[in-house]
């Protein structure tokens, strides 16, 4: 790990765990990074400037007037900025764009990366307006780190503790690492379902929620690239800077799909597409005491397309399986003439629809295997595209 050079401003708001970031000060130091810090009022009751003076060897800011454009300058040199510890407070006035002070204001201005890690009594935490801002952070495209369960200083158990400094430094290190090697990447991504109507209020569908295509998106916008995501129905909101076309039935998302394609460097296809359609009846079907017929038309198959129009893009392709997984992954591959194949057995615990969690094998080209444990979908997504990195590397070596 090595973050020699890298310029790194940490906030430190006003909770008990801003004494452990003079230790995380410590050691981002010690791995080769410039650390400045910013407090707030409410952090200096914690801990003086003086003890983060001593570490960091540079001068604290604390006052938006201590410098005029302070704010500016600050944020112009920094590789991310990191609030660590966050406070509900800190948290809700990011989420609001109050600007109040000269963290609220540091944050309101920010044009580099923000990394929040928040930190405080687990009620605070898990209360509903504190998600809700949480939520409006990470819509925004805001990494926010999931606080620790277990023993908070205020004798509570629960979650709402600041994370373990390892994986602290590990989150720091992939961010700054991964900021830019999307960069002049232009990546098209497809999520959630389709619906097949039946009739006017009726239709057929699958289980995805969208949320393994959304994370997709957002991580390969925070990695640099510029994202278009066509989307089934899914109750997800449109991720920060994305294009997102939304669609219904397969035929729809073939429509778009073949055009954006044309356009873009990278394909990443995890949609749940409706391998059938129906003719749709023009008026609701009535129930009448008798046994009904559906007869279905198989649909175009999107990425096989995409696949004969290729050329020297990248393409990637899901495989939602329940038997023989491998091997129907592989078959896809060749099939679809992909580059790569990610391979979703949905017989495992807490992987594939709906879950935040996803296990899945990746196949490529070469016939490499390589299977991830399980994590969290947004881990996925930064394995993938790690992936295809290697690949495009390979592919230009
Ligand atoms: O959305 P979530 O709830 O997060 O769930 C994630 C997921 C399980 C949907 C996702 O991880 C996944 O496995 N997506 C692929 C689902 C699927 O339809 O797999 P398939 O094996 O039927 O299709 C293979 C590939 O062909 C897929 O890339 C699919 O997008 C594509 N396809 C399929 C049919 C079709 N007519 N056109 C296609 O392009």
């Amino acid at each position: 790990m090595n973050l020699k050079g890298k310029k790194i401003l940490l906030g430190i708001t006003g909770s008990i765990a801003s004494y452990k970031s003079v230790e995380l000060t410590r050691r981002l130091i010690d791995l080769g990074a410039e650390v400045t810090i910013v407090m707030t009022k409410a952090a200096q009751s914690f801990i003086t400037p003086l003890t983060f003076e001593t570490v960091s060897g540079k001068r604290v800011f604390t006052d938006i007037n201590q410098e005029p454009l302070s704010h500016i300058a600050l944020l112009e040199s920094a590789d991310l900025f990191m609030i660590a510890p966050a406070t509900a407070n800190i948290i809700g006035k990011m989420a609001s764009g109050v600007a109040d002070d000269l963290m609220s204001t540091l944050l309101v201005a920010s044009p580099v990366p923000v990394l929040i890690v928040p930190a405080m009594n687990s009620n605070m935490y898990e209360n509903p307006v504190v998600q809700r801002n949480r939520d409006i952070l990470e819509e925004r495209g805001i990494e926010i780190m999931e606080p620790e369960t277990g023993k908070l200083a205020c004798g509570y158990e629960g979650t709402g503790r600041f994370p373990d400094l390892k994986i602290i430094i590990d989150k720091v290190t992939e961010m700054i690492q991964k900021g830019e090697d999307l960069k002049g990447e232009n990546i098209l991504v497809t999520a959630g379902p389709t619906r097949e109507p039946l009739d006017p209020l009726r239709f057929f569908s699958n289980r995805s929620s969208g949320k393994m295509g959304y994370s997709l998106a957002k991580v390969a916008r925070r990695r640099g690239a510029e994202v278009t995501l066509i989307s089934g129905p899914t109750a997800l909101k449109i991720p920060f800077g994305i294009n997102r076309i939304d669609v219904e039935r397969a035929e729809e998302m073939m429509k778009e799909c073949l055009p954006a394609f044309e356009k873009s460097t990278i394909g990443i296809m995890s949609a749940a597409v409706s391998d059938w359609s129906t003719d749709m009846s023009p008026h609701k079907i009535k129930k009448d005491g008798k046994e009904r017929v559906l007869r279905l038309r198989e649909n175009p198959d999107i990425l096989q397309e995409m696949g004969r129009r290729k050329g020297d893009r990248i393409l990637v392709g899901f495989a939602a399986e329940t038997e023989n997984v491998i091997e129907n992954g592989k078959k896809k591959l060749i099939e679809k003439n992909l580059d790569m194949v990610v391979v979703n057995d949905l017989r495992e615990e807490g992987a594939g629809f709906e879950v935040d969690t996803n296990k899945v094998t990746v196949i490529d080209r070469k016939g490499n295997i390589t299977e991830f444990p399980l994590i969290s979908k947004i881990e996925v997504a930064n394995r993938i595209i790690d992936k295809v990195l290697e690949l495009k590397r390979m592919a230009s070596s």
